[in-house]
């Protein structure tokens, strides 16, 4: 049978992650992320997804110490990062200084410790073309911070206050993992060949890219200052709905009602701005475009994704939109490896069906 998009195909079992779309729950490894977000830390977080149980104090200590020396990255994959043109996004810099990781000492590291070495990697890997694509000199990793705090130290040079850690820090945690997503997916269908971890997040990179699915929140940015003011938003939306534009940061293959982590982050960015213009329009505009996306689009159940809120929480930290899909795949790491690693324990080459329509 034809799914195009593999709509509504069970393709995994797993043991990750559950998304249920009717009445809008996610899951880490059976944990509801309303409860366990808000008391863990990215590295806690990062454990349970990958091992099921939160850390040990030992445990997380190790991991901790681990996630910091994989600041250093290999001299070789420096260099491969320096050699790349300025204008080459950060995406694509992640995509080939990950691939470049794959060598024979590397190899020989467990899927896990390799895990964690990727993981430490795509902070300082985004910072570090960032900074060369403003003109400005590298900054080394600070060791006293944790992984989230010291990428906003390896951007700005500036310690970050722990408003700015936790705002980041609740969205990174959100978005960890979410089940057979396209990227996951790639990564899975990958590591399925029996090919290396670092081809699998390599593909995953690569798929996360486009605006369908990790480039949103930019165009969320971009969508609300085109519609400017709380009385613009009608004929901006209607004109986009007219021209048959998609509105960025709404809808979702899964959610057929509000996704939870937009509640979340929308409850964050409440709480943290207070009275603010932008966040002002940002949650009038919400209300309005989906009543019209009702209109316009009846039964198709469109409400915010993760990507509508995610933006104000970049917004709020004076994240630059060219970071804002490569800091998501810093979170997303973590599901990809994981669903790496679960595929090998029990695999089957993905190998599916085409039908030919063609000539005959
Ligand atoms: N704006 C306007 N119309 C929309 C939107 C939208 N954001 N999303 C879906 N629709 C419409 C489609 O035009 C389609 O209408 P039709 O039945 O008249 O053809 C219907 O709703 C179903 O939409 P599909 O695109 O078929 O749904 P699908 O499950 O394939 O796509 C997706 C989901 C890609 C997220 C889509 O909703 C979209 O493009 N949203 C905007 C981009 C976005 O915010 N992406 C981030 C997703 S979250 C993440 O990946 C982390």
């Amino acid at each position: 049978m034809f799914s195009k998009g593999l709509k509504d195909v069970v393709a995994v079992q797993t043991h990750i992650a559950s998304v249920d779309g009717e009445i809008g729950e996610l899951r880490y490894r059976g944990v509801l992320v309303n409860e366990l977000i808000p008391a863990h830390s990215f590295e806690e977080i990062a454990y349970f997804i990958w091992h099921g149980e939160l850390p040990t104090e030992q445990n997380l200590k190790y991991l901790e110490n681990e996630l910091r020396k994989g600041r250093d990255l290999p001299s070789h994959v420096q260099t491969v990062l320096d050699a790349l043109p300025m204008d080459v996004s950060i995406m694509d810099a992640l995509r080939t200084a990950v691939s470049a990781f794959c060598h024979t000492h590397f190899l020989t590291k467990s899927m896990n410790e390799q895990a964690i070495i990727l993981t430490a990697a795509m902070p300082v890997i985004a910072a570090r073309h960032y900074r060369k694509q403003q003109g400005v000199a590298a900054i080394n990793p600070n060791p006293q911070l944790s992984h989230i705090a010291n990428y906003l130290w390896m951007l700005t040079g500036k310690i970050p206050t722990s408003i700015q850690v936790e705002a980041l820090e609740t969205y990174l945690t959100l978005t960890m993992e979410h089940g057979l997503n396209a990227a996951t997916f790639a990564a899975r269908v990958t590591i399925s060949t029996e090919s290396d971890l670092t081809a699998a997040i390599t593909s995953a990179i690569g798929t996360m890219k486009g605006p369908l699915h990790g480039g949103a929140p930019s165009g969320v940015i971009a969508l609300l200052e085109e519609i400017g003011t709380q009385e613009h938003i009608k004929q901006v939306v209607e004109g986009k709905l007219q021209r048959k534009e998609k509105l960025m940061g709404f809808g979702h293959r899964i959610y057929k009602t509000e996704d939870p982590r937009s509640i979340l982050l929308r409850d964050k960015c409440t709480s943290m701005y207070g009275q603010d213009a932008w966040l002002d329009l940002a949650t009038v505009a919400e209300k309005e475009i989906t009543t019209l996306l009702e209109q316009y689009k009846p039964g198709r159940k469109l409400y915010t994704n993760v990507e509508y809120y995610a933006a104000a929480i970049m917004r709020s930290i004076d994240m630059p939109p060219a970071l804002f899909t490569p800091t998501f795949s810093m979170a997303r790491i973590i599901g990809w490896t994981a669903h790496a690693i679960e595929q090998l324990q029990d695999n089957t080459i993905f190998r599916p069906q085409s039908e030919y329509i063609g000539n005959k």
